[in-house]
Formats: structure tokens, C-alpha cells, sequence
């Protein structure tokens, strides 16, 4: 498909498509062997190659950045060996490829990010930035003040003991509780490994935030394209 040459030139992130022009008339721009000085110049960026002052240029992806709700029975990976619904599914709308930043097990529901900013991904999944996730964890029975304090301490799963973690209580019912616990690293089923460690299994699990991230308003199944604020402060971390 056609293009304007400083669309081609704003999109491979040189410049603003006015600044583009201004490098267009001062002759620094080569379509294939030309020197390009007309303006409005279409181009075809499936076979010709464009050079700003000798170099080769090409399109940027847009980055992009979403969070979803994920709902249970959906596996956060792009593909499932077992051939269950992933949540590249729910993102209809969203035509870059994008994949989720960590993982949540496929019954657990909540906040999920995705991007195809690797830089990113690769910082907020690392153990060594700790960025804090918050959960909500449905357990069975009412565990002891003393069990908590174990989570929070620190407990065996395994072969590793867990970093400090905060956790309490959010509501006692006669045979479950729920409790809200914030980890700042993230092993495979930790969460439900910790609370399996104290006796009292996860019936239901939903993580609330990541970082000051929080699901807010988004229903299950639901995502949104976070705001400018929310990705820098991501890239702060
Ligand atoms: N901890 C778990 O056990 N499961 C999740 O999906 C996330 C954290």
C-alpha cells in the first residue's frame, strides 16, 4: 500500500511529519538510489527502501501496553499446548502482537498486563525490581493469627522460604476466609503454595494490583490500554 514519505519517515520514529518535510527539502532523504525533494512523494514500504542521511530507516512498532481482567479458565500464555482458551482471545480489538507480563494460573482470576515493550516485561517479571502484587486469596476454614504471621515472616515452600510478605485478614465466614496478601516476587503458584504450607488452601485467588496498578472499574473479561501516567511509572520502577 501507498504512503507519503514523511508519514513513512514519522512512523520509522525520525521525525514529526513537519520536521520530515524540512529533511525532505534539504535533500537528506533517498528513496532507493533517488534523492527525494518533492513533497508529497508517495512511496511503497513493501519494496522501497528509504535512507535518511545513508542509513536504511524502518517503521517502529508502537508499543503498546494494556491490562486485563483476566477471568478464570484462560491460560496467559499465546499459545496452549492443551489447546485451551488463551487471553489473546479476549483482546479483540488489539493488532499488535502483545503477550502478558508473568503469568496467573488458569484459575486464577485478575489484573494481567501485556505489551510487546520487552524492556519492560523483562524488568517487571525480574525478581530483583520487587515490585509488589497484591492478591486476594478465598481460603478454607479461618487460619490462626500465628499462621499469618508465618506468611508474613517467611515460610518453607519447597526448597525456598518465601521473602517477607503482608498479609490480613479481609473477612471471616464460618468455613472460609479471605485474605489479602502482597508478595513482592512471583514463583510458580506461590501464593497458593503459601497458604497450602499453613493448611488452609486457596479456594479462589485474584490479584488486585500490581504496583499502584489496580483493576479499578474492569469487569471480567474486560482490558484497557493503560494511561501515559501508568506506563511511566511502570518504566520508574
Ligand atoms: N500465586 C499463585 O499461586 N497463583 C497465581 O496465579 C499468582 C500468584
Amino acid at each position: 500500500m501507498q504512503m507519503r514519505l514523511q508519514k513513512y519517515i514519522a512512523d520509522c520514529g525520525i521525525a514529526s511529519r513537519r520536521k520530515a518535510e524540512e529533511l525532505i527539502l534539504d535533500g537528506k532523504i533517498k528513496v532507493n538510489e533517488n534523492t527525494i525533494l518533492t513533497l508529497g512523494t508517495k512511496i511503497d514500504p513493501s519494496y522501497d527502501k528509504v535512507y535518511y542521511e545513508g542509513n536504511l530507516i524502518t517503521p517502529q512498532e508502537r508499543k503498546v501496553y494494556v491490562m486485563l481482567h483476566k477471568p478464570e479458565q484462560y491460560v496467559t500464555t499465546v499459545k496452549d499446548q492443551f489447546n485451551r482458551p488463551t487471553v489473546m482471545k479476549l483482546l479483540t480489538d488489539i493488532t499488535e502482537r502483545i503477550f502478558p507480563i508473568g503469568r496467573l494460573d488458569y484459575h486464577t482470576t485478575g489484573l494481567l498486563l501485556l505489551t510487546n515493550d520487552g524492556d519492560l516485561a523483562h524488568k517487571l517479571t525480574h525478581p530483583r525490581y520487587e515490585v509488589p502484587k497484591k492478591y486476594l486469596a478465598t481460603v478454607e476454614g479461618i487460619p490462626e493469627e500465628s499462621q499469618l504471621v508465618q506468611l508474613r515472616r517467611g515460610i518453607r515452600i519447597e526448597d525456598y522460604i518465601t521473602a517477607p510478605a503482608s498479609v490480613t485478614f479481609i473477612r471471616k465466614y464460618h468455613h472460609h476466609s479471605v485474605l489479602e496478601i502482597e508478595i513482592k516476587e512471583g514463583r510458580n503458584r506461590q501464593v497458593r503454595k503459601m497458604c497450602e504450607a499453613i493448611g488452609h488452601p486457596v479456594q479462589e485467588l485474584e490479584r488486585v494490583s500490581v504496583g499502584f496498578l489496580t483493576l479499578g472499574n474492569l469487569k471480567k473479561g474486560e482490558y484497557r490500554h493503560l494511561t501515559p501516567k501508568e506506563i511511566k511509572y511502570l518504566k520508574s520502577l
